[in-house]
Formats: C-alpha cells, sequence, structure tokens
C-alpha cells in the first residue's frame, strides 16, 4: 500500500468519481492507491467509500489551499466539476482553475480532467441557430468546461482531456425517463431528430479514466473521448420497450419545444440536444466506441446496462 502511487479523485462520492474509486479498489494487486475527496468526510456515501479503503481527505472546489494539501504527494488527479449543484459556468471555471493550480503546485503527474466541448468553436455567440445562454455561453455546462481546457494548457500541467457522454443513468436520477404524453403513451423525448446520441454507462466512464492512468504518459496532453454506444431515440425506446416489457415510443421533441420544458436547465440541454444533433458528425467521432472498448474491456452497451438497471428506471404508472 505504501509504496503506491495515489490517485486523488475529485467527485468521489458522486458518479464519475465514484466509477474511479471503485476501478482502482477492484485492482487489488494494482499499482495505485485512491484518496478519495469530500466536502463531508462524515457523509454515508464518504464513509462506504472509507470502508471500502479509500483515504479520505476533506476538500473543497472553492478552496485552493484545500485542493494542494488534498493532492500533496499524489501522482494522478481525476479533476471534475459539478456544474448541477449550481448552474454557474463562471464557477466551474474557477473551480476548474483551483484544481489546476493545485495540481501545478503539488506537482501532480497527470491528471485528468472531465471535459467536455466548448460549442462555442462551432457555434460562435453572435449565430442566432442557437439562443446565447447567461450572456456568453450556447450551452453553459459544455462551453465552461471546454474552455477551462485551456487553464491547464497554460499552466503546462500533464493533463488528458476527457470527453464523457451521455450517462444512460440519467433515465434514473435525471429526469430523462419514460414519461406518459397527452396519448397516455411512455415516450422519451429528445430533440435530435434521426440522429444518434453518443452514451454511456457512468459507471464506465471511471473504468475508462483508471485505463488511461494504467497506460502510463500515453494519454497526456491529449484529448480523448469514451462512448459505450451511439443510439437513436428510436433505437433506445425500442431496448427499453424490449427490457421493460412495455412500449416506450421516441417522442423527437424540436429544440424549442425541449428548451421550454421549464425544469432549471431545460434551455441549456435543449441547446445542448440541438448541438449534437446539428454537428452529429463531429461530435460521435470524438467518442469511438472501439477505443472506449480498447480502454475498458468490460465497457457496457444500453442493453446490458438496461439488464442492470431497468427497474431502478421510474415509470409513471
Ligand atoms: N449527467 C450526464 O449525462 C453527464 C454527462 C457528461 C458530463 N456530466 C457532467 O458531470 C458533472 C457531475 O459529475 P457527477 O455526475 O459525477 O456528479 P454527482 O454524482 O452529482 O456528484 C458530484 C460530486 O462532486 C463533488 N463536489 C461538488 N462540488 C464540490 C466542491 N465544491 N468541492 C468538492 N467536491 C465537490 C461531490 O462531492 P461531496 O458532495 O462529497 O463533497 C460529489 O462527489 C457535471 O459537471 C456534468 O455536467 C454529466
Amino acid at each position: 500500500m505504501a509504496d503506491k502511487k495515489i490517485i486523488a479523485v475529485v467527485g468521489a462520492t458522486g458518479a464519475q468519481g465514484g466509477g474511479l474509486v471503485r476501478a482502482i479498489l477492484a485492482d487489488r494487486n494494482g499499482e495505485f492507491s485512491v484518496r478519495a475527496l469530500t466536502r463531508n468526510p462524515d457523509s454515508d456515501k464518504a464513509r462506504a467509500l472509507a470502508a471500502a479503503g479509500a483515504e479520505l481527505v476533506r476538500a473543497d472546489l472553492d478552496d485552493q489551499a484545500s485542493l494542494e494539501r488534498a493532492f500533496a504527494g499524489a501522482y494522478g488527479v481525476f479533476a471534475l466539476t459539478n456544474f448541477w449543484e449550481h448552474f454557474s459556468p463562471e464557477k466551474e471555471l474557477a473551480q476548474a482553475g483551483n484544481q489546476a493550480r493545485a495540481a501545478k503546485a503539488a506537482g501532480v503527474h497527470h491528471v485528468i480532467w472531465s471535459t467536455l466541448e466548448d460549442t462555442r468553436r462551432w457555434v460562435p455567440l453572435g449565430d442566432d441557430r442557437l439562443p446565447t445562454l447567461q450572456g456568453r455561453y450556447k450551452v453553459p455546462h459544455f462551453d465552461a468546461k471546454g474552455e477551462a481546457d485551456q487553464i491547464f494548457r497554460v499552466l503546462g500541467v500533464p493533463t488528458t482531456f476527457l470527453l464523457t457522454a451521455f450517462y444512460w443513468d440519467n433515465l434514473i436520477y435525471f429526469g430523462a425517463g419514460p414519461q406518459k404524453g397527452a396519448d397516455g403513451r411512455l415516450a422519451i423525448s429528445f430533440p435530435l431528430g434521426d440522429k444518434k446520441l453518443p452514451a454511456i454507462a457512468v459507471e464506465d466512464i471511471g473504468k475508462a479514466a483508471y485505463a488511461i492512468f494504467k497506460r502510463g504518459d500515453e494519454f497526456i496532453n491529449r484529448t480523448v473521448g469514451i462512448a459505450g454506444e451511439h443510439l437513436s431515440g428510436q433505437e433506445m425506446a425500442a431496448a427499453l420497450s424490449r427490457a421493460l416489457g412495455r412500449e416506450i415510443v421516441y417522442n423527437a421533441v424540436t429544440p424549442e419545444t425541449y428548451r421550454g420544458f421549464g425544469f432549471p436547465g431545460a434551455d441549456d440541454l435543449g441547446n445542448m440536444f440541438q448541438f449534437k444533433r446539428d454537428f452529429n458528425e463531429d461530435y460521435r467521432a470524438a467518442r469511438s466506441i472501439d477505443f472506449s472498448r480498447d480502454l475498458n474491456p468490460e465497457l457496457q452497451s444500453f442493453e446490458a446496462w438496461l439488464a442492470r438497471h431497468k427497474d431502478e428506471i421510474p415509470l409513471a404508472a
């Protein structure tokens, strides 16, 4: 244990980081040990990580000094921000900057930054195809992550930029599951037309990150993207129907309709899906399934994910 290389995991009590923690702990004879960062070491989730063998360290993304302490002596850092806790791209930028500067100060050998595209490279602010949100963003929870890439680069932090994908777990936890429509049928609704959505079991993001650390310096200063499968709304609905044993249809709403759904972040997600639809080739090309499976041979398909999780998907009666 003492001679193992430490990977400090931001978001260890959450979905992405939790997958990485479990991947490291599962590899008992591996070369890495795990340090789980959390604001609250007394939470049930944090205690469960400690019980499973993780070192717990208190740190807050708003407090760079706490990150420097938490990164001290670490070989690797998994860096993450959680947009959905505050809906502020500025805060995401600040928290990404704190992680980059702390990693630099601590002399970390390899950072994996969980990032997404800055969609303004495809749709500049003056382009009205996507409405501008929060003053200077098209897809706020994407753009700030992509903008933050530059902070790691400018500081010279040895970083792998990991482009993640839509979690299938959103069908359980993020309100993306089937809803009953006016016609009484259960439907999943995405403004994707007939385009395919790269998506992934969130547990596989952590496994991919672990594989990237294990492959040494191969992916440092590179952007890599992952997905479990690329499926159309029709294909997702058909797989859901098979798994759940009841008809689920695909409702290809317009981005305008989706932005108007009214839940917090609907405008951001409406723009996100429109971006994925309108720049589908680029968005998919950045997330190769073959590459993802090469990193993680246990990569789940949607069908495999459904076999494990179908009973957790909330369904209107
Ligand atoms: N849902 C999707 O389909 C999807 C797809 C791609 C990317 N993403 C991105 O994934 C990110 C969220 O990751 P997730 O789903 O793994 O999150 P999650 O399951 O909601 O967990 C959030 C994690 O972040 C930690 N955290 C949040 N604020 C912190 C702070 N100030 N200081 C220290 N730790 C903090 C929390 O730790 P403690 O509470 O223990 O401190 C927790 O472990 C979002 O930015 C989102 O845009 C989501």
